[in-house]
């Protein structure tokens, strides 16, 4: 696509940093605009432009968007679950207010297509919990997954009232090595690996028995940019589309890494945020999105233990 000029609002992150290398490598470095709250390019970052933007900054991004004639917008940052619940109102302002900021700007500068996330934190207690479908009762009881749901209400809004093309897939937990995660409930199942590797033990703070939809990120990558790729008739849905690759509880997950790493122990201290686990699927149906634009994922639970031990493992030398 010549003539592409992506920017990526929170490139630092766990989803960002993997999704602006990729981006930089198919479209070249020069068209990819990395965006995050640190001062100065660091690391990957310094292939390519890179600007330091607070998600809250409205004439910041405005700034960027008609410096480099923005044509599309990945909008990644956020306060995650977690996080969220420590500090409910800047949780809602910063995942609404920066979502409404970049759907007003994309719409008045001639910005032709803008990704944001949405979460399985969307749904709530109410949920019917096993194979999740896409239409359903959703009554989200945090502050992270009220903002998820009312931002994909924003985002359909203004796909049907201005034609604003807005893409959003509700990643279940997104597990990765290359950046950390921060402050989400399902972070337990990217941190025993590290405590696998170094110590041999992991005290989980969700129980034994807490099922989640769980997705390893080269597939949440391979989703999001094929859901960026799809004709925009393909994309039926413009609130968000149900994902998933596979379901494990923390104990199945330990006996996939004692596969690896036989004197590997796990043992549970629940937090506060095993009352979040609750409230969200364990299993999510994922249809739609293979009916409309061919998702399929690569990775079960046992390829990507076995690519996350060996990715980490290589780290930690
Ligand atoms: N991984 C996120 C969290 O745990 C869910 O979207 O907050």
């Amino acid at each position: 696509m010549s003539g592409t000029k992506i920017l990526i609002i929170g490139a630092g992150g766990q989803v960002g940093t993997e999704l602006t290398l990729q981006l930089r490598e198919r479209h070249g470095n020069d068209s990819v605009i990395a965006t995050d709250l640190k001062d100065k390019a660091e690391g990957i970052f310094e292939a390519g432009p890179y600007h330091k933007l607070d998600a809250l900054d409205k004439q910041g991004l405005l700034d960027l968007v008609k410096k480099y004639g923005v044509t599309q917008i990945y909008h990644l940052a956020a306060l995650l679950s977690a996080t969220a619940e420590k500090n409910p109102m800047f949780g809602w302002e910063l995942n609404m207010e920066s979502l409404l900021n970049v759907l007003n700007i994309a719409k008045d500068n001639g910005v032709k297509q803008v990704y944001w996330p949405s979460s399985i934190a969307a749904f709530g207690p109410n949920t019917p919990r096993i194979d999740t479908p896409q239409y359903c009762v959703m009554d989200p009881n945090t502050v992270y997954g009220i903002s998820k749901l009312a931002g994909e209400l924003w985002c359909d809004y203004y796909f049907k009232k201005y034609h604003l093309d807005v893409r959003s897939l509700r990643y279940p937990g997104l597990i990765s090595w290359k950046t950390e995660p921060g402050g989400g409930t399902t972070d337990y199942a990217v941190h025993i690996f590290y405590e696998a590797i170094k110590n041999k033990k992991y005290e989980c703070f969700l129980s034994a028995n807490t099922g989640l939809p769980m997705l390893y990120m080269p597939d949440a990558i391979k989703a999001t940019l094929d859901l960026m790729d799809a004709p925009a008739e393909k994309v039926k849905i413009r609130t968000s589309y149900n994902l998933a690759g596979f379901t494990f509880t923390p104990a199945e997950l330990a006996i996939e890494i004692q596969k690896h790493i036989p004197d590997f122990s796990i043992s549970y201290q629940p937090d506060f945020r095993q009352a979040i686990a609750d409230s969200w699927p364990a299993s999510i149906d994922d249809t739609q999105a293979r009916l409309d634009w061919g998702w399929k994922n690569d990775y079960n639970t046992a390829a990507m233990v076995e690519d996350m031990l060996l990715n980490i493992g290589n780290k930690l030398k």
